[in-house]
């Protein structure tokens, strides 16, 4: 790996420091800020030997919402923990920037407005690449969590300036390469609601498990290709023809009750089997019985992946799949299995249980995370990164 270990002489070079501080903000304030966390390292090192730092990260849905997601009050989080100050500007190119950027000093940081407010980012467009990577001396790519993305700042950026990768995206590939030849049986668990992702990336997946255990919305999908009764829970008409061909899979494992609600606010909560699910039947979380089922393919594992809840775990009805898979694989892990969790609102639930410290790898990436771990291409590690053999597709 090309990393900022390597670089010769920081002292007064430009750093466009591309993070992934993609996390969830309510009110203004952030929920979970463990992606934040992480990256510390990365940028105490650039300060440490005199750089001017930029710091660019994108915030989902940007581009779709009629709110345009400032990325500002985690521009505030950030110089909170870093006990310093970091200079905010509410655009992410341009002359303002340009303009901010010259009155950098050493050691001092800019932070950018949220890189998906240019329609350019998602596009891969080499405009922008070529407007971000003026701005520079250098890019340093510590974003895991998007390097399965073929976006500007993560991809196109590459070819305009010498790119190196931050001590999180190194640690991130260190760790996830330790499963490269995972000890049998592997068990993975998806569960969560970004379907399309998911179910592409799970067929890979598929081959290195023993098992796979489904929950959250993408189980409801599976479910409702068996012919069973889903009533108002969240699917994916797309996701439904994928797994379609999935799931006579004898290494998938279903949910075989579910905690559903049929109350609009969904203040009461019954567990039904799955063959019993009625049309105004919301699925909230999986059942007693799927999570002693579940129990009995994590106990015997060698081998952990966990990426997505196992329902609406933010609900106090319906956090108890989630809660006691999180435990489950925590109390196999750092010790009987190697266990690796990726994602959000995996790390969200993880913590809740406060055994975090108990799981062999906590990655920042969760779409990434399954990408890499697949085999998929990672349009963010080409160039910086040697080709190394994935668990899957070697
Ligand atoms: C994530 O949260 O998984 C990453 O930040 C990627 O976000 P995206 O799925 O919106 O590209």
């Amino acid at each position: 790996m090309k990393s900022i270990r390597q670089i010769k002489k920081l002292k007064n070079k430009i750093v466009f420091l591309r993070v992934d501080f993609n996390v969830p903000i309510e009110k203004g304030s952030i929920k979970e800020d463990y992606k934040i966390i992480q990256a510390l390292p990365t940028i105490r090192f650039l300060l440490r030997y005199g750089c001017r730092l930029i710091i660019a990260t994108h915030l989902a849905e940007a581009s779709t919402s009629k709110i345009k997601i400032s990325t500002k009050p985690i521009a505030q989080r950030l110089s909170q923990l870093l006990d310093k100050k970091v200079n905010f500007i509410n655009n992410c190119c341009g002359e303002l920037v340009i303009k901010a950027v010259d009155k950098l000093k050493t050691g001092e940081i800019l932070f950018l407005e949220n890189l998906r407010s240019n329609k350019g980012e998602k596009e891969n467009e080499k405009k922008l690449a070529k407007q971000l990577a003026n701005l520079a001396n250098l890019y340093v790519n510590d974003a895991f969590a998007v390097c399965h993305r073929n976006h500007a700042s993560v991809s196109a950026i590459k070819k305009y300036l010498p790119a190196y990768v931050g001590l999180l995206l190194e640690k991130e590939i260190i760790n996830l390469n330790k499963i490269n030849k995972p000890k049998k049986p592997l068990i993975s668990i998806i569960g969560g609601v970004k379907m399309k992702t998911k179910t592409i990336l799970i067929k890979k997946l598929l081959k290195k498990s023993h098992r796979m255990l489904i929950g959250g919305a993408l189980a409801n999908n599976f479910i409702a290709s068996h012919g069973f009764e889903v009533g108002h829970s969240i699917i994916d008409q797309d996701s439904i023809k994928i797994v379609t061909k999935l799931k006579n899979n004898a290494k998938i494992i279903l949910p075989i009750d579910a905690i559903v609600s049929n109350r609009k606010d969904k203040s009461n909560a019954v567990a039904k089997s799955i063959n019993k699910i009625e049309k105004n039947d919301m699925i909230l979380d999986i059942g007693p019985k799927t999570i002693k089922l579940y129990a009995s393919f994590i106990k015997q594992a060698n081998t952990i992946i966990w990426n997505g809840p196992m329902g609406y775990f933010e609900n106090e009805h319906f956090k108890h799949g989630t809660l006691a898979v999180a435990r489950l694989i925590a109390s196999r892990s750092t010790g009987k299995a190697f266990g690796v969790v990726g994602g959000g609102e995996t790390v969200e639930a993880l913590k809740i249980t406060k055994m975090s410290e108990h799981i062999d790898w906590v990655s920042t990436g969760g779409g990434a995370m399954l990408a890499y771990l697949s085999g998929e291409k990672m349009p963010g590690l080409k160039g910086v990164c040697r080709r190394i053999p994935r668990i899957c597709g070697v």
